[in-house]
Parts: C-alpha cells; structure tokens; sequence
C-alpha cells in the first residue's frame, strides 16, 4: 500500500526543523551537541505526528538513548503504521567543522517494508538507472564492474568516475582505481550524499562503492529506489555480539547479499535537508529571523524526486 501523500509535507518539516535545529551548532567542534540538537527536534516533531512509527533504522539500541533508538515507538499512536530510519545529523565532522555536506536525513515506509538493521558497517554499490541491472555487482572484482560500466556507459575508462569514501580500509580499492585510471571522488564523510550521486549526470558519479554505515546504506536506499537507480549492500559484522544483535532482528543470513528491493520492499518517502551546503542541496540560510532550508524529497510511488526550498520558523 503506497504512503499517504500528505506524509510528504510533514516530513520535509521534520526533516528541515531539525536542520535548523542543528545548524545552530554548526561550527562549534561539538559533533555530540548538533546531532543531539537534531535528533531532540526530530523526536519532538514526529511525536505529534499522527502515525503508528517505529525506528527501525537509528542510532544503537535502548541503551544508547537518548540519540533515537532502534524500536522506538514515535508518533500519536493513531493513524498509519510506519517504518521509521533516521540520521537526524549525517556528517556530525562537517557540521561540528563547519564543513560542506552536513544534512539530516529521514526515510519512512508502510510498516514491515524497511530494512530492520542494527548499527554496523555494510559494503555498498550504486549506479544510475542508465546500468542494466546485471552489469555490476557487489561480488564482482573491481576490475569487472569498472569494464562492465565503460561497456555498458560507452564511455572509455579513464572517463569514469567513482565515489568512495577516504578511509584506509580501502586503499586496496583505490589502488586498483588508480591502476585503471579512474577518476575518483575520494570523500571524507556523508556517504549518503556520496551514494546519492549517481542519480543525475550533473553530479557526474559513475558509481559508488566501498564500506560505509549500514543505517546510511538502508537510507540511500529509499532515495536510489525512488530515482530507478541499483544499490546492493552487504551487512559486516564485527564481533559475535554483533552477530547475535542481527540474529535477534532476524537476519539469519550474515552474509547475505542484500538488494535494494530486499532493503525497500514497497513504497517510501525519503528527506534530506541542508545544514552546510553539499552537493545535493544547499545548507540552512538564516536572513530576517526566518531559516530557509533546502530538501531533497523522493516518493517512490508518486515518482517524485524534487528539491523543495522552504521557510522554517524555529520555536523555542
Ligand atoms: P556520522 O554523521 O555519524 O559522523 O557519520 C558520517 C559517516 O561518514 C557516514 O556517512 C558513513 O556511512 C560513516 O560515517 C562511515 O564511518 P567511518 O567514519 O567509521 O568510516
């Protein structure tokens, strides 16, 4: 069952409000203070929300309150039963830095259709909807999917362009990159942003590739779905306590490779609100006592994928 249209404009407001929220802190070298500052403002807003939600993608579990945790229940108790993942502040260094890409980040879908996830690294990929489904693949070398892609793209090699995050777990990655003389768009955080790059040639993203957050996997996920793109994802799991955290939620499989539709199985709405300027959307202006704000919105079953700009008032 699609997601009620009017979800849309509350959560653009739930998403916004905590940007605003947030943007009060940025530059401050508190990375704990703006994304408390967030997830306060996004707790509060959707808990007038008249929605059956729970978190199903947030930071940690009960214990690690009072960040919003997985199996929180949010929202008036009445109305539609909803899937809730949250990353009220995506990219805490660049905010707390005052550095471009800081957004908060939301995705919600009809209960039962959203990745449950525990908090854990995943292997990730993502291209555009212009690659055929089968031309890349989290189990090929990167050797492979970087021939696939020029093949299929018709593009030489050396045109291509890859995103990844800056991390020494992928020197073996960017090595090979290099080697084939791809262009890379080394990141140093936001790899939502960073997987949202493939969506449009303007951004010019070939692919997306690497470990990053799973709960930031699950996210990239709703919005890749809404503009037809491909994503796969593969949990990594530490210790044996992270194993049994993932049995519990049901993951039998902990090497299973996921796809998106196995992440996102029906519809769901996706928000991402500016704090700092990135290449997405632009951050929180404040002019006049008003905070504009800029988020990107997909709805998967309406087929949108816009950039909304709105004023935001923040009440204290
Ligand atoms: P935070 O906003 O929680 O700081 O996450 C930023 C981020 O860069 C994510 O976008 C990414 O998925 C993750 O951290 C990567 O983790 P790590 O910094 O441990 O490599």
């Amino acid at each position: 069952m699609p997601l009620n249209k009017n979800l849309i404009d509350k959560f653009i407001n739930i998403t916004s409000m905590a940007a605003v929220a947030s943007y009060k802190y940025v530059g401050k070298k508190d990375k704990k203070l703006a994304d408390k500052a967030a997830t306060d403002e996004m707790r509060k807003n959707i808990n007038i929300l008249d929605i059956k939600g729970e978190v199903v993608i947030g930071e940690g579990e009960l214990d690690d309150a009072p960040m919003l945790f997985i199996g929180e229940k949010l929202g008036t108790g009445i109305g539609p039963e909803i899937d809730i993942a949250v990353d009220p502040l995506e990219g805490t260094n660049f905010a707390a830095n005052n550095l471009p890409g800081a957004l908060s980040v939301i995705a919600i879908a009809p209960k039962g259709n959203l990745f449950k996830a525990p908090e854990t690294y995943m292997n990730k990929l993502a291209v555009g909807k212009d690659v055929p489904g089968d031309a890349v693949d989290l189990d090929f070398t990167v050797e492979k999917n970087i021939k696939n892609l020029s093949e299929v793209k018709n593009k030489k090699i050396s045109d291509l362009t890859a995103c990844i995050l800056d991390r020494p777990r992928h020197k073996k990655i960017i090595e090979e990159l290099k080697k084939l003389k791809v262009n890379l768009k080394l990141i140093s955080d936001g790899d939502i942003s960073g997987a949202l790059l493939v969506t449009d040639k303007k951004y010019n993203v070939d692919i997306f590739l690497g470990i990053g957050g799973g709960p930031e996997g699950v996210l990239a996920a709703s919005a890749l779905d809404a503009f037809e793109c491909k994503f796969q994802g593969r949990f990594l799991f530490k210790t044996s306590n992270d194993i049994m955290r993932a049995k519990k939620m049901g993951i039998n499989d902990i090497n299973k490779k996921y796809d998106l539709k196995e992440i996102v199985k029906d519809d769901s709405i996706f928000c991402a609100t500016g704090i700092t300027n990135g290449d997405l959307v632009k951050g929180i202006e404040y002019k006049n006592n008003i905070f504009i704000s800029e988020t990107l919105i997909t709805h998967k079953a309406g087929k949108l994928t816009k950039i909304i700009r709105r004023e935001n008032i923040l009440k204290t």
